[in-house]
């Protein structure tokens, strides 16, 4: 049977450390609100000249260096983002070529934060099809450009970063087992950023309005994401006969440390089976599960036969979870 396999991984974050001390200058916060309710102490913050593709980019080459492929060898870039280069083209099709990967189609995947899963999904759909034998999907995001810096229920929640993962064909009986993605657009208006699309076009209405800016409802959103995350855990593991025990470790969206522990406790799963770097990096939405995944392989966190679980939550609303044998 061919599976997609991930062969490597890579990711990069900006240099420039944005602490919770330095957000106490900014708004009304505290470094001790903060890391109790949201457990993160920094954030990267990108350069004025840095933008998704840039982070993308470097993430992507780490993982082409990993994997030991030559960028003509990718045949399909897909890359998860909400905060693009440009509202066109695709981010993936300028990815393409600064990679120089002549071969590839390449198109951007919209599913908030829990993009990343949604592309992985993508891509094991085209090559399970054996339409594709390699294909890159990258989460990349530069949430802190369309961030109200005088929000504080905003502002101190994001951070920059990118992930990526190569994933190769094999006729093995290891790699993604399984992905499954959900929507309920019902509640877009939960986390939305109004301004700059064709229902609110750039005009100096929107920018007065601060319409370009993320908006949230933190509390309602956190509610729905500890409830949906359970189910949604439970089920893929159900559907492939495996119980939590049986993982060696969950990868979830790096939104809130509450949540995430919320999870793994209703699941009985140990918070030393959980891959968790949100104190470091903050919410990076699409990135943060390829970032995670990243850090965890290189760690030695991930050993060949693991079972291993990518779940997320986030705007649209959405939510995907991907099953993966290392
Ligand atoms: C955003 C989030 C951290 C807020 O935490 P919370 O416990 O829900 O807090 P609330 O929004 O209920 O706010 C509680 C109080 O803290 C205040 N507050 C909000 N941000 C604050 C900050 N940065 N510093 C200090 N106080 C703050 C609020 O104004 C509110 O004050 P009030 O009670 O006087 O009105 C949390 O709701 C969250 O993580 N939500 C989900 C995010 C998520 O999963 N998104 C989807 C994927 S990206």
């Amino acid at each position: 049977m061919i599976r997609a396999r991930i062969i490597a991984t890579g990711s990069y974050a900006p240099e420039k450390v944005l602490t919770n001390f330095d957000l106490e200058k900014m708004v009304d916060t505290s470094d001790e609100w903060i890391t109790e309710r949201t457990g993160i102490k920094e954030r990267r913050i990108a350069d004025e000249k840095q933008a998704a593709s840039d982070l993308a980019y470097v993430a992507a080459r780490e993982a082409l260096k990993g994997s030991g492929l030559k960028a003509r060898d990718i045949e399909l870039i897909i890359v998860a983002t909400v905060t693009g280069d440009m509202s066109l083209p695709a981010t993936a099709c300028i990815l393409q070529d600064r990679l120089e990967a002549k071969r590839a189609a390449a198109f951007d995947v919209n599913a908030a934060c829990s993009g990343f899963i949604y592309g992985l999904s993508v891509a094991n759909a085209f090559i399970k099809s054996g339409a594709y034998r390699r294909v890159l999907v990258v989460g990349a995001e530069v949430l802190t450009k369309f961030t109200d810096w005088e929000d504080r229920t905003t502002c101190v929640l994001f951070g920059d970063a990118a992930g990526a993962a190569i994933l190769e064909a094999v006729n093995e009986d290891r790699g993604i087992l399984c992905t499954k993605i959900h929507s309920d657009g019902s509640m877009w208006d939960l986390l939305h950023t109004p301004g700059g699309g064709s229902r609110y076009p750039a005009s100096k209405e929107t920018l007065r309005k601060k319409q370009h800016f993320i908006k949230m409802k933190g509390n309602e959103t956190f509610k729905i994401a500890v409830r949906t995350l359970e189910g949604l855990v439970l089920e893929t593991l159900d559907e492939n006969k495996l119980k939590p025990a049986d993982l060696a470790l969950l990868v979830p969206h790096q939104a809130n440390l509450r949540i995430i522990q919320a999870t793994a406790s209703r699941i009985g799963l140990p918070m030393d089976k959980v891959a968790v770097n949100l104190d470091r990096y903050g919410n990076t939405s699409a990135a943060s599960i390829p970032f995670a995944l990243d850090e965890a392989v290189r760690c030695g966190r991930v050993r060949d036969g693991d079972y291993i679980l990518l779940e997320a939550f986030g705007g649209g609303l959405t939510w995907a979870s991907a099953l993966i044998r290392w």
